[in-house]
């Protein structure tokens, strides 16, 4: 959704920019490519690995000297640490603010890829699932020794599985034999508990949910993202946006749900349903086509009451695309 992601960012002067989960920095090199006034860009990845990368990119980006006026950090850091970093970037930064901040949630393919990163259904690895490797819970924690109740809980709320009952039932069975140590023994055990829904596909979506929500509690996202979002609202200037793209519904309910809380909609703000009526006035712009509908309250406007989602050709091209949702706020 890079387009999407240039089109939101598109304001008359970006003076500012967070990237909180720098990745590959991709979307990042592309805005740092087309805004020349850039004066700050601050890149965060709580992987100390996808960083190496990304920082590379972006000094190789720098390096012609044509852009000696931007100050440009990149960070090991979790993004629920946002203002924590711009304040030690710089003092006045919190006070000012910054013009955009970008939340790209998820796994990076990075990531993905490395089966001993634990991440991977098909691939063979321990059963980790940390995103930051210095953090001290692992989904082997949780698998071989959490109480029954809260494996069940995480597969029924943070994998959304309607089996979750006979899934856990499964788990601790295990620990009779020693537990279960690999993602190969873990995605073997929700195959074979999967035998009567039938086929690869069946066994295939089970296990990802599963290791959905296994992810989920290791890396405490849900939380996370929620105390984020508030943090980087708090960081925006005055017509500053903060963009969020998610990539199942539990955080998209997050986001959306979140959003409306901190844009305050009183009584008589009522929802700009009908987005022409609105067209260049204070709030959106003719070129803003990306904006079908947009929520007006008391502290910032909501850009995207329906979020934006992939285009037909993008969705063919990239399966993890499918289900991304991208919505945005902006600060009054
Ligand atoms: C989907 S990838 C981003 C890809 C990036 N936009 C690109 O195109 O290259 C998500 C990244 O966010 C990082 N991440 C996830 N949760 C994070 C958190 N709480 N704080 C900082 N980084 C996080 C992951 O380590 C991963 O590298």
């Amino acid at each position: 959704m890079l387009t999407e992601v240039l089109e939101v960012f598109a304001l008359p002067r970006l003076r500012s920019f967070v990237d909180c989960t720098l990745g590959a920095a991709g979307p990042s090199s592309a805005i740092i490519e087309a805004h020349r006034e850039l004066e700050l860009f601050v890149g965060l990845d709580v992987d100390p690995l996808a960083l190496d990368k990304s920082r590379a990119r972006i000094e190789a980006l720098l390096s012609d000297g044509s852009r000696d006026e931007l100050r440009a950090y990149t960070h090991v850091r979790n993004f629920k640490y946002i203002k924590a970093v711009l304040d030690g970037i710089d003092e006045n930064l919190l006070s000012e603010g910054v013009d955009g901040i970008f939340l790209d949630l998820g796994l990076s393919s990075m990531q993905v890829d490395h089966a001993e990163r634990g991440f991977s259904i098909l691939g063979d690895g321990p059963l980790d699932m940390r995103m930051d490797p210095k953090g001290t819970l692992k989904a082997k924690d949780i698998i071989n020794s959490w109480p029954e109740t809260e494996v069940g809980r995480i597969l029924r709320d943070y994998g959304e599985e309607s089996n979750w009952r006979f899934l856990q039932e499964k788990i601790v069975n295990a620990r009779n034999g020693g537990g279960l140590h690999t993602t190969g023994e873990l995605s073997d055990l929700v195959r074979k508990a999967s035998a009567r829904s039938g086929g690869r596909q069946g066994w295939i979506k089970t296990a990802t949910r599963v290791f959905q929500a296994l992810r989920i509690a290791v890396n405490d996202e849900l939380q996370t993202l929620e105390n984020a979002i508030y943090a980087c609202f708090d960081c925006l200037s005055s017509g500053g946006r903060l963009a969020v793209i998610s990539f199942h519904s539990l955080e998209d309910r997050i986001v959306k749900k979140t959003f409306l809380e901190l844009i305050e909609v009183g009584e008589g703000q009522e929802d700009k349903d009908d987005f022409t009526l609105y067209k260049n006035d204070k709030f959106v712009t003719e070129e803003q086509s990306w904006s079908k509908q947009i929520v007006v309250g008391r502290n910032g406007v909501i850009f995207t009451k329906r979020p934006i989602t992939p285009c037909e050709d993008e969705e063919r091209t990239s399966r993890r695309c499918r289900s991304a949702k991208l919505r945005v706020i902006q600060k009054h």
